[in-house]
């Protein structure tokens, strides 16, 4: 088996699908498991980062889950991490994005100062699925005068228009799902 065959196997065996959570009809996946495991994590966070490694100035984690994976990123390649935010979280001025959630909007903020001029930043989150999140992401980024210059994450849903929001970009996502 290759590396990515073995990286896919891992989430796969890793990452609970749990039916009706938090509402009827969606299926939330909970990588807490994978998160528990020390071979399996040590394995995503090198299978995320070594694609970008020489490239990013700085990690970007998007709240809530990518906080979790994001400066275990940013360590690996060296560099620091910012969190963008969900509305109201952050002390100092800060930028903001607003995106559509299946029921209304959501918004993520990020320090105005957080990025230094032209800086490439590395977005991480663990789920790619309709990529309004992480449109919002890349977004909020370019505001803050920063180049969103990667993407990556766990999983990818195989939305339609997920991927469509990454034209452009350096996207790694490690596994994406075939569609029902
Ligand atoms: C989830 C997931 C991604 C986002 C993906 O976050 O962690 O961030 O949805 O969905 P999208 O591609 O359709 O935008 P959510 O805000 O639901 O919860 P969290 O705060 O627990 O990360
Ligand atoms: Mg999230």
């Amino acid at each position: 088996m290759d590396q990515a065959a073995v990286d896919a196997a891992i989430l796969l065996h890793t990452i609970i699908d749990v039916p009706g959570y938090p509402r009827p009809g969606i299926v939330f996946k909970d990588i807490t498991p994978l998160l528990a495991d020390p071979i399996a994590l040590a394995k995503v966070v090198q299978a995320m980062a070594d694609p970008f490694k020489g490239r990013i100035d700085k990690v970007a984690g998007i709240e809530a889950r990518g906080f979790i994976l994001a400066p275990l990123l940013a360590a690996r390649l060296g560099t620091g991490f910012v969190p963008l935010r969900k509305a109201g979280k952050l002390p100092r001025a800060t930028w903001s994005e607003n995106y559509e959630l299946e029921y209304g909007q959501a918004t993520l903020e990020v320090h105005r100062d957080a990025f230094a001029p032209e800086e490439n930043v590395l977005i991480v989150d663990d789920v790619l699925a309709t990529g309004g999140t992480a449109a919002a992401a890349l977004r909020l980024v370019e505001r803050a005068g920063a180049v969103p210059s990667g993407f990556t994450a766990l999983l990818d849903l195989g939305l339609l228009p997920g991927r469509g929001v990454l034209t452009g970009i350096h996207a790694h996502i490690l596994h994406t799902l075939a569609v029902a």
